[in-house]
């Protein structure tokens, strides 16, 4: 009879020892990033009512149009999330966060899931970290959000990015720029891609977004948002620019840039790198003043970024930039029977008191073998134990490093390592 074999479904990946290093230690980093910006962390669920982000992140758009996992059990409509804003947006109205007064500094480290063709950089099941302020209109709010996201890549070492930055203005400064785009591109129809001339009746902005080759030279014609802006909204995008030179923080004005979620309003940007091929985009966000009002809240400005982790990694590996090197155990205790192998596990948990990392053979296999294996696990020290050791509590410590060798008593081995 033939075995049945198992593997992830397309685009989804497995994370194994040797690789969860880096993302451990990313985590971390992140983790005491948004300490020091005193952002403070928020979880939900990975499943969402389909209806929240249909209405949050846009009918129209690729995620919701194309790319949810959707099922329905019963009367309820499931969503695989497919981003985080909409779901921190729900989590503010239904806690009611607003009451508590002052801004909502809240970020996020998670599964993600768009039913998207998989390619490198692009899966099915991906991460991202990401943070939300909420509360807050001034275009500090914006720079402080942008300056959280560029300080994680600083931090790593991942220097050859670009921030593109855009304002996709108000809802009356957004009308305007629709009716031009459409003016501009109804007469060039036939020459546009099929994707593109899909938008034109329903989201022209999204022909800006096109990636078609036959598309980019009628793009470079194309009216320009920042002509369309209300002086409300250009006076804000202004301010953003202002702050952000003051920062040091280096930005391209990008005016087609559109991002592919219809929530955003004023201030959008993306963070590329020349590292990660065609999906570029290292992460991305902006303002969106009208969302939470839009999830059934009170009017209330926000404004977040994303970044994607697995696209973060693909840049480090391009940098060769490691982030953790796995580490071995500090001891591995070489055990010859029974009586040292029941020493050796009661050994352990008190030289993992003091902070130590130890392990030994769990299947009683010979001398040899044993040693073996502590070089594999890249062990610093193993600790060989017999009858006699124990009867004379002298035991062989070997660097396995310098391969030297010491005898030394039970109460000397955790201090021995310590200072190795
Ligand atoms: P987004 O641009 O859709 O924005 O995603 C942010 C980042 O997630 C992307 O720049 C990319 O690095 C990563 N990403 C997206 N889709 C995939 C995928 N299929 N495979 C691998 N990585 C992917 C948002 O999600 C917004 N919620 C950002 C935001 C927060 N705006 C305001 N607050």
């Amino acid at each position: 009879m033939s075995k049945s074999t198992f593997s992830t479904h397309h685009g989804m990946t497995d994370l194994l020892p040797g690789e969860i290093e880096q993302w451990q230690a990313l985590e971390a980093l992140i983790h005491e990033t948004a300490r020091r910006y005193h952002f403070q962390e928020i979880r939900t669920p990975v499943l969402e009512q389909t209806e929240l982000i249909a209405r949050g992140v846009g009918q129209l758009t690729d995620i919701v149009s194309k790319e949810m996992f959707t099922f329905d059990r019963g009367e309820d409509h499931y969503v695989l999330r497919p981003e985080g804003t909409a779901p921190v947006a729900r989590a503010f109205v239904q806690h009611h966060l607003a009451q508590r007064g002052g801004t909502q500094r809240l970020y996020y480290i998670g599964p993600f899931f768009r039913a998207e063709r998989p390619q490198k950089g692009r899966q099915r099941q991906f991460h991202q970290f990401g943070a939300e302020l909420i509360g807050a209109s001034g275009a500090i709010a914006d720079v402080e959000i942008i300056a959280f996201m560029t300080a994680i890549y600083r931090q790593i070492g991942i220097q050859n990015t670009s921030l593109k930055l855009n304002s996709v203005g108000d809802p009356s400064s957004r009308e305007a720029y629709r009716k031009a785009l459409h003016a501009y591109f109804k007469p060039l129809a036939g020459k546009l891609s099929d994707i593109s001339r899909n938008r034109l009746e329903t989201n022209p902005m999204r022909i800006l977004d096109s990636k078609e080759e036959q598309d980019q030279p009628l793009k470079a014609g194309a009216p320009k948002i920042t002509d369309y802006l209300s002086a409300t909204s250009l006076a804000h995008f202004e301010s953003v620019r202002e702050l952000l030179d003051q920062m040091d923080i280096p930005y391209d004005v990008d005016p087609f840039l559109v991002r592919g979620l219809d929530y955003y309003t004023e201030t959008a940007f993306e963070l590329t790198s020349p590292d990660l091929g065609s999906q570029d985009a290292l992460g991305g966000g902006g303002r969106y003043d009208l969302l939470i009002e839009e999830v059934g809240g009170p009017s209330t400005p926000a404004v977040g970024f994303a970044c994607g982790i697995e696209r973060l990694m693909i840049a480090c590996e391009a940098l060769g930039i490691s982030l953790a090197q796995p580490a071995g155990p500090d001891i591995y205790f070489v055990t010859r029977g029974e009586e040292a192998a029941r020493w050796a596990l009661k050994k352990m948990p008190e030289l993992r008191n003091t902070g130590l990392v130890c392990t030994m053979d769990y299947s009683g296999r010979s001398l040899k073998a044993q040693m073996k294996d502590a070089n594999r696990q890249q062990a610093r020290f193993t600790v060989i134990v017999g009858e006699q050791e124990l009867q004379e509590n002298l035991f062989t410590l070997r660097d396995m490093v310098k391969s030297e060798e010491s005898q030394v008593k039970s109460a000397e081995i955790a201090d021995r390592v310590a200072i190795t």
